[in-house]
């Protein structure tokens, strides 16, 4: 596809906690590589009340303190120092944006826009932008989550940005998708042909996927205590994940194709009736405990007031179609867990005889872990036979096949954002969220917020340090499944 890069960019939120974490050392990432436009110059905009020089210096101190020492070249970081300005901007306020867009000058050669901030204030951003013709045809707008806290809300987002920016120019971010491991997946079903036969509910049983973290509420209570488990990790990145796992292949790896095999997949998913969610569906609140040998505080003691906000979640879905009929997704993702873990793991259908009963051991069904984070590897779970001479058969014992892609590839890790910054930046939506899909992911989810409700669902406490509720184990044992916990 046609790559159009820009030749401005525009940062709202930069001084902002992503900002700083983030975007700028992916930014100076990019920038290091020689892999931004030669001419591109990026403008920051928050409150504060900066100006170049004091914006310049807020940045260095950023990258000094989150780029990995191996990344850090002075020579480098200072010509990166060189593209920044800064404007700033408050964006309720509509008279901050001519200021602005005289700061920018000229977007004929095109700009990209970086918008993470409050939903709230997205209207305000849309006008204040159109008011100033920070919106036509060669400018792109990037938005950060939380677009939305259910259906509604987001297509009144949606709708709102729409009238500046047609869906072509509108790069919604889910950084789960700029991961390299999670492009993997495609890379593994699509480029490989052995893969393809058994990938359906033939050849599968069942499909598990977890993102379990360690961190629990940290400073982000007052977004955090509103959207819960569901909203914040479901809606978007498991999602995601489960689209990558479950779409048919893509006639090629473009925006239209990718994207529409995922959006077919969201309009699968089996919506759960109110009276179907309690057996579907686990919800789990962390209570004090102990996470990587430190005792922590429950989360309510974080917040420091009454919550029914869950920060643990397990679901058994499934996609109604042809391939994945039968074969359950069972989903969970949870803060204050025992482990930082993303992962996918396949598990295929036992063999349907084994010669070995009595003679050997029990079989295993084959599993195949696709591990996201912390390490990244693919690992093929499979029987083998144990080394002797024994009388009664031949022991079999399951083991690895191993494929680690942090032995394989070496070389420095990206930030997922690099890889999203930089396909904004040249025009490329294959890795960005697109409307309908969005709107697919919120009705999956707004169907079990309202069978909580019906139900009237509280979440159970789980002890920090666990793998979340003892009823989430019970949603996969009942169908004779056990989590990939090792
Ligand atoms: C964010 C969520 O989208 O993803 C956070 O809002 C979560 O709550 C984070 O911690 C996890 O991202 P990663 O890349 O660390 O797995």
């Amino acid at each position: 596809m046609q790559r159009t890069p820009v030749g401005k960019m525009l940062l709202f939120g930069a001084t902002g906690d992503l900002a700083q974490r983030m975007l700028l050392p992916s930014l100076y990432g990019l920038h290091a590589d020689k892999l931004l436009p030669d001419d591109l110059t990026i403008f920051g905009a928050a409150r504060t009340d900066y100006d170049d020089a004091a914006y310049k210096k807020f940045a260095k101190k950023a990258l000094d303190q989150f780029l990995p020492a191996d990344r850090k070249n002075d020579d480098a970081i200072a010509s990166f120092l060189d593209r920044l300005s800064y404007q700033s901007t408050d964006l309720s306020d509509p008279a901050s944006y001519q200021p602005l867009a005289e700061k920018i000058g000229d977007v004929a050669g095109g700009l990209a826009i970086y918008l993470s901030t409050a939903p709230s204030l997205f209207e305000a951003a849309v006008k204040g932008l159109e008011a100033v013709g920070l919106a036509g045809e060669t400018v792109r707008i990037g938005l950060e989550k939380p677009l939305g806290y259910d259906l509604a809300s987001s297509q009144e987002i949606n709708d709102t940005v729409a009238l500046g920016f047609s869906e072509e120019r509108t790069f919604r971010i889910d950084h789960y998708l700029g991961k390299e491991t999670v492009q993997n997946i495609l890379a593994l079903r699509f480029g490989n042909s052995f893969f393809e036969p058994v990938w359906n509910a033939r050849g599968i049983d069942n499909v598990q996927i977890t993102i379990a973290e360690t961190v629990g509420l940290e400073e982000r209570a007052g977004y955090y205590d509103t959207a819960g488990a569901l909203r914040d990790m479901v809606a978007n990145h498991i999602l995601q994940l489960l689209a990558m796992v479950a779409m048919e292949p893509p006639a090629s790896f473009d925006g239209t194709a990718v994207r529409d095999e995922k959006a077919k997949v969201f309009r699968s998913l089996r919506l759960m009736k109110p009276e179907d969610v309690p057996h579907n569906t686990v919800t789990g609140q962390y209570g004090p405990g102990a996470v990587d040998g430190k005792i922590v505080k429950s989360y309510l003691d974080e917040l420091g007031n009454p919550s029914t906000t869950e920060t643990f979640v397990a679901i058994k879905a499934h996609v109604d179609n042809w391939r994945w009929q039968g074969v359950p997704f069972y989903l969970r993702t949870g803060k204050r867990m025992t482990a930082r873990r993303s992962e996918i793991a396949i598990q295929f259908k036992p063999v349907p005889h084994s010669m070995f009963s009595g003679r050997g051991g029990v079989l295993q069904p084959n599993v195949l872990v696709i591990r996201l984070q912390p390490e990244e590897y693919v690992q093929m779970l499979v029987m083998a036979k144990e080394p002797g001479l024994d009388r009664e058969g031949i022991r079999l014992r399951e083991v690895p096949l191993n494929l680690s892609l942090d032995s394989e590839f070496k070389g420095p890790r990206r930030i997922a954002y690099e890889r999203l910054l930089l396909d904004l930046i040249e025009g490329d939506q294959t890795l960005f969220v697109r409307r309908d899909e969005v709107e697919a992911q919120w009705r999956f989810v707004d169907a079990i917020r309202e069978g909580w409700k019906a139900n009237d669902t509280k979440p159970r406490s789980y002890p920090s340090g666990s793998w979340g509720p003892s009823a989430a184990v019970a949603l996969t044992e009942r169908d004779g499944v056990t989590w990939q916990d090792d």
